[in-house]
């Protein structure tokens, strides 16, 4: 989703600004523009719909420059992707420039009166309410000091643009991370935070600002997490950090872990084919020093619950979106059957708007990647309220959603920038694993049991690894289908998560429709679209309803639909001739299942995707992390 880079320092940041608006591509954006302010010229702004290339050239054509700039990548959300609605938005006839990630919702009755103010709105935006509401503080601010020069603006300590942005955020109501510039003053940027993460990078006599840390690679590893209702006012050399409300804070610098900004392709075609690749090395990371063989169960760094309190848990609710939700629907089959306490998934959208009666002993999980997600903040902050333990399964050490939870389970799988969810899915469900035997040891499961799923859990990654072998064998059933035009994935008990997880990694990168379904509920309608050229996928590893399965598929094939089979050796010779494809994965206990099978329909979904000419990295109209509601 929208992305922000700024910087302010000693050199030109006109090529820093695009390079970090390149690292920010991964989030999903659909039109970029960069702000420049100098001493000498005043302020430039340029931007343009569509890839970042388009705005280069653009920019080959200007001769913009300046020692501080902001930039912005845009995800359409008031008003289509056009040039006039990219950002950065200019306020008061261009007294300033601001770039926003986030929504206003009352940007409507904000508009209306800054209209009837005399302001002159270009675009459809809710951002550009932000730049003409603060310009009118400004104008106010300036009316009663016509004669600031950056120096004596300095010597103020910038109060004055301070207390013009402040009183503009509080009139806002929604979500902002936003940035503004001012076209009389080219040595400050005014940050702002709530709801959509900013971050300030520290350098020397520089200082650099972003929506999230991969812009600040190679120009600093020290970094300050801005929290919601926080002010930064950042030239070169300062950094001033306070509450909008409150006043003065202290800016903690922390040294960003290097792993955390590891963003390049490493010799692969796509960041997506790199993580399917990773995920050996992503579970052993997820895993790491969690298990305890000594005492047949799991160890979690983080839970901040006492063993007590985890015992009095009787209920557990997981939320999350999009594959986290998948995560989520594979963890309650195994929080189900491995420690038995009862577990309901919840999309974190509907979560955060209904009123379940939910009872003391409930413990809230929020499953997310990005742990930036709108809705499962908010579904998160919704629990808390409530008075519910909420605890976060997060990949991004410091998101707002691992902050704001009382603990949580980080799942160590390193940056994930391919949008469709691969790495991050397989470490979900790996944590998910180690916390169902937790919980289970706790309860019924017997040290013996306990030891075999920790025997599993230590093999798991060689398993993937041995998955991965299957890379050709989906190539060629990728070429043979890409002209298809509607899959079925099918799958039961632990892999009916799987399946809505492989359709769901088809639809996003390969614009293919696909449904994902238990494979027995197929008859109850989606057999309807059987033919010829609508494949079915069926996720059929082995285990006690592969036999079942076996006549969904004789059902699928008996009305001429082509079958592809994901299964264990085992398997394939059961199934033989009755499937068109045989896709041939290692064995592995059912409640692995998932993790294993979760590789060979990322392939797919990949290769099919490839063939078909799309953008796998950045697939139209997605967000990488989506924090918008
Ligand atoms: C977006 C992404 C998905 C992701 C979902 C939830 O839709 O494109 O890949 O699964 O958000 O994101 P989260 O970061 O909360 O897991």
């Amino acid at each position: 989703m929208c992305g922000i880079v700024g910087y302010v320092g000693k050199f030109d940041c006109v090529d820093f600004l695009v390079q970090g608006l390149r690292r920010l591509e991964y989030r999903g954006y659909d039109s970029s523009g960069i702000v420049t302010v100098n001493k000498s010229g005043g302020m430039h702004v340029a931007k343009a719909a569509g890839r970042i290339d388009k705005l280069v050239a653009k920019l080959a054509q200007t001769e913009m420059s300046g020692k501080l700039g902001v930039g912005h990548t845009r995800w359409a959300t008031h008003g289509p992707a056009t040039d006039v609605n990219s950002h950065p938005h200019v306020g008061g006839d261009g007294l300033l420039a601001v770039v926003h990630n986030g929504v206003i919702e009352n940007f409507r009755p904000l508009k209306q009166r800054l209209e009837a103010a005399g302001y002159c709105f270009r675009s459809a935006t809710d951002t550009e309410v932000v730049a003409h509401l603060i310009a009118s503080y400004w104008e106010l601010e300036l009316a009663a000091q016509p004669d600031l020069t950056p120096k004596s603006m300095a010597a103020q300590g910038y109060e004055p643009l301070v207390r013009a942005v402040r009183a503009s955020l509080q009139k806002l109501h929604g979500t902002y991370g936003l940035a503004v510039v001012f076209r009389d003053y080219p040595d400050v940027i005014i940050a702002a935070k709530l709801g959509s993460p900013l971050v300030v990078g520290v350098g020397d006599g520089e200082h650099f600002l972003a929506s999230d840390p991969s812009p600040l690679v190679g120009g600093t590893d020290k970094i300050v997490y801005l929290d919601d209702h926080e002010i930064a006012v950042i030239t070169a050399d300062s950094l001033r950090v306070l509450h909008r409300d409150l006043g003065e804070k202290h800016a903690d610098v922390q040294t960003l872990a290097t792993n955390t900004i590891e963003v390049d392709m490493a010799g692969y075609e796509h960041f997506m084919l790199k993580e399917i690749f990773e995920q050996p090395d992503t579970l052993r990371n997820t895993m790491r020093g969690r298990l305890k063989p000594d005492e047949a169960t799991a160890h979690f760094g983080g839970l901040n619950l006492t063993a007590k309190e985890l015992r009095s848990v009787r209920r557990i609710v997981l939320t999350g979106c999009g594959t986290s939700w998948h995560a989520g629907l594979v963890g309650e089959y195994l929080i189900e059957e491995l420690a038995r306490i009862p577990v309901e998934v919840e999309y974190a959208s509907e979560l955060r708007y209904r009123n379940p009666p939910l009872d003391d002993g409930t413990l809230v999980f929020a499953i997310t990647q990005s742990g930036e997600t709108a809705d499962t903040l908010a579904a998160m902050r919704e629990m808390k309220r409530m008075g519910h333990m909420t605890l976060a399964i997060s990949n991004v050490v410091g998101s707002s959603i691992a902050k704001e939870a009382h603990g949580g389970i980080y799942l160590h799988a390193g940056p994930e920038i391919g949008v469709a969810s691969t790495k991050a899915f397989t470490s979900q469900c790996a944590a998910l694993t180690m916390l169902a035997l937790y919980l289970g040891r706790m309860r019924h499961l017997s040290p013996v049991q306990g030891a075999q799923i920790i025997e599993q859990l230590q093999a798991l990654p060689d398993k993937v690894n041995a998955a991965l072998e299957c890379d050709a064998v989906v190539r060629r059933i990728a070429e043979k289908y890409a002209h298809c035009r509607t899959f079925l994935y099918l799958g039961r008990q632990f892999n009916f998560p799987a399946a809505l997880e492989g359709a769901l990694k088809l639809k996003e990168i390969s614009y293919i429709h696909a449904e994902g379904y238990p494979a027995a509920e197929m008859k109850h309608g989606p057999i309807a679209l059987v033919d010829s050229e609508t494949p079915s996928v069926f996720i059929v590893p082995q285990g006690a309803v592969f036999d079942k399965v076996i006549s969904n598929m004789e059902e699928i094939k008996a009305r001429g639909g082509p079958v592809i089979a994901i299964t264990c050796s085992e398997g394939a010779k059961a199934i033989g001739a009755l499937a068109d494809d045989i896709i041939e994965i290692p064995t592995v206990a059912d409640f692995l299942q998932p993790i294993i099978t979760a590789i060979p329909t990322q392939l797919l979904a990949y290769y099919i995707a490839l063939e078909r000419g799309c953008d796998v990295d950045k697939p139209r109209n997605l967000a990488k992390s989506v924090t918008v509601e």
